[in-house]
């Protein structure tokens, strides 16, 4: 049978927001709705820190790290059998679905990406992908830098409780005994490096729709979302 997917007027869908704040989950929907590719840029960031830290690479050596990001290949391949996401990643032919949410990516993630050569080296590969139109992209910059001419900027955001507390729950479903604390200090960190970096620092695009999904369930965000999308 032939999907039926949802008319939107909008050709490329941009969502940012910080750690934890639905990025994933909506823009992964909303794109099934639409009939659209749906590309998460952290997936990237993630992969060149993991292979970093695998690798013996210091993530504190901005020149070997950003060599890495230029050199390596990623490959993100749609899958219904792994994960949350759909989708498994590979770097140079490993798979490192599972590695790249280990906390030890989630701890130097941050730092790996707010080196400019490393941005440098996979927005070209964002933004080729994103002007190939009928994509919901997701990310941090994805509004501001990588797509500026994106037909519907969302930017989703909630308190850092609210989003630790969801990743809590994520994080212990897949086995890691991380604590609430824990996970609560490290999305602190990261959330202040993004925010603070001095390229493409994690904020809305003047022309964003700010959603904050406090108290909202998936399936009210993904309505407003639907909405924005049809009309815009
Ligand atoms: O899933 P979560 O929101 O926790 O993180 P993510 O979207 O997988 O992104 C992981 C990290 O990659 C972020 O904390 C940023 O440091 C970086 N990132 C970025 O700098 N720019 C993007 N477009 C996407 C992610």
């Amino acid at each position: 049978m032939e999907n039926v997917f949802m008319e939107s007027s909008a050709n490329i869908i941009a969502i940012d927001g910080p750690a934890a704040s639905g990025k994933s989950t909506i823009g992964k929907l909303l794109a099934e709705q639409l009939g659209y590719l749906y590309f998460d840029t952290g997936v990237m960031y993630r992969a060149v820190t993991c292979v970093a830290l695998q690798r013996g690479v210091s993530v504190e050596d901005q020149d070997a790290v950003t060599d890495l990001a230029r050199q390596v290949q990623i490959d993100v391949q749609h899958s219904s059998k792994i994960g949350r996401d759909g989708y498994e990643v590979f770097v140079d032919g490993i798979n490192v679905t599972e590695e790249i949410r280990w906390p030890d990516v989630d701890a130097h993630v941050s730092v790996v990406s707010a080196y400019p050569g490393v941005r440098q080296a996979l927005s070209l590969q964002q933004r080729r992908v994103g002007l190939r139109g009928r994509i919901v992209m997701v990310g941090r910059d994805i509004g501001t830098v990588i797509l500026p001419e994106a037909d519907l900027k969302i930017f989703l955001d909630a308190s850092i409780e609210e989003r630790a507390g969801r990743r809590f729950l994520e994080v212990r479903q897949r086995g890691d005994p991380s604590s609430m604390q824990e996970i609560l200090d490290s999305m602190i960190e990261r959330d202040r490096i993004d925010s603070t970096r001095d390229i493409a620092p994690l904020k809305p695009a003047e022309d964003a729709i700010i959603v904050n999904t406090a108290g909202l369930s998936i399936e009210q965000v993904l309505d407003l979302l639907q909405g924005f999308a049809v009309q815009s």
